[in-house]
């Protein structure tokens, strides 16, 4: 096997494991890697609580089986479960292992630098590839289904709301003209059908077919939905000192990080109260002050670093039953209820996926 160090650098490994280490601290503590992908940071948090075992979590099947490979070589196999599961089936993956509450839920969100290399996955505007996007290669939706089946309304809505692209309309409308004639086939296609729409003089710096492309990757994989049902499953089973940290890469994921976050910082009653009561105070202790950013020698070593927000919370208290509940109702808000029927696909997979929960990678 290829030195899979070289390929994939955990981003802020330091921080993160100076982040988890305190609350994995005693006999049998539990984390979970929601995005083990190649495991750098894993491997990091076990070597550094040797008391720990880590639950790895990835929609990756080929990520999995490499991390597995590395736990073993790392003699850390023993402290590890590898599960073949989308993060969004959280409770659904520690309920099959039995956990009830966790001390540490960590991830690092976005694809792994070998997702990115891997030409013929599509998710590199800079190489032609098929235009596929599947984090999970299981999954039958994929980026060439988005362009040859959505409406031009319903693609100007993710290019702007997910790749927050100024061109949304005239590109989605390009796109619909072109596919009447030959269908979108490859990466390549589609970027030179964005350098054709988005005027010269109006363009940011970098690739212009840039937002359109993560655009697609997080329709395809659902991705922010799925973060947005998972946090609140995080939340009902940390333990009391239990640790939320989270690496986000572009401003939709971190806002949603965020707002997530905050709501378990600030007092939870109208400002005028004279009284705050116990049951409406703060549950949740902030980590890292804002996020912590990449400095400029990281980034030099590993440009996948540069755009990296990294947060942490841990719950200060039992969570009050309302917030329990409330939580339950967001974590249900996931793939069911959103309106396209990918989601579907997903949610109908879970039975299949969770006969590899516990699955020992
Ligand atoms: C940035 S990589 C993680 C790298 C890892 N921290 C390391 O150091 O090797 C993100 C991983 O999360 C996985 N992933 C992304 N979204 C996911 C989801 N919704 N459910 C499960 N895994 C997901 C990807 O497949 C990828 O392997």
């Amino acid at each position: 096997m290829a030195d899979l160090s070289t390929i994939h650098q955990p981003v802020l490994v330091r921080e993160c494991v100076d982040l988890v280490t305190p609350a994995l601290n005693r006999p049998d503590a539990v984390v979970v890697d929601c995005t083990l992908g190649l495991a750098g940071h894993a491997i990091a948090f076990l070597q550094a609580a040797p008391q720990a075992r880590l639950v790895g979590i990835d929609r990756d099947e080929e990520a999995l089986g490499m991390a597995a490979e590395r736990m073993k070589r790392a003699g850390l196999a023993k402290r590890f479960v590898g599960v073949h599961a989308a993060f969004d089936e959280f409770s659904t993956v520690l309920d099959g292992l039995e956990l009830n509450r966790v001390d540490v839920a960590f991830m690092d969100l976005g694809l792994s630098s070998l997702q990115i290399d891997e030409t013929d996955r599509g998710f590199s505007y800079s190489r032609d590839a098929p235009l596929d996007m599947r984090m999970d290669t299981t999954q039958d939706f994929d980026a060439a289904q988005i362009l040859s089946q959505y409406s031009e309304s319903e693609l100007t809505r993710i290019f702007r709301e997910y790749g927050q692209e100024r061109f949304s309309r005239p590109i989605a409308r390009a796109i619909v003209r072109r596919r009447a004639i030959e269908p979108l086939k490859t990466s390549r296609q589609l970027s030179e059908l964005v350098d054709q729409v988005v005027p010269k003089s109006h363009r940011a710096k970098g690739n212009p077919a840039k937002r359109v492309f993560q655009a697609l990757r997080i329709e395809v994989n659902g991705e922010l939905d799925k973060l947005k049902c998972t946090l609140p499953q995080i939340a009902n089973r940390l333990s009391v000192g239990g640790r939320l940290v989270v690496e986000s890469y572009h401003s939709l994921e971190d806002r949603t990080v965020k707002t997530f976050m905050a709501q378990g910082l600030n007092v939870d009653v109208p400002a005028d109260l004279p009284v705050i009561p116990d049951d409406a105070q703060p549950f949740f202790e902030e980590l890292t002050r804002g996020a912590i950013k990449a400095d400029e020698s990281e980034i030099e070593r590993n440009s996948r670093s540069a755009p990296v927000r990294l947060r942490g919370v841990s719950l200060s208290r039992e969570l009050p039953e309302h917030w329990r509940d409330r939580f339950d109702r967001s974590a249900e808000g996931g793939p069911q209820t959103t309106q396209h029927s990918h989601r579907k696909h997903d949610a109908e997979k879970k039975n299949d996926n969770n006969n590899h929960t516990g699955r020992r990678a």
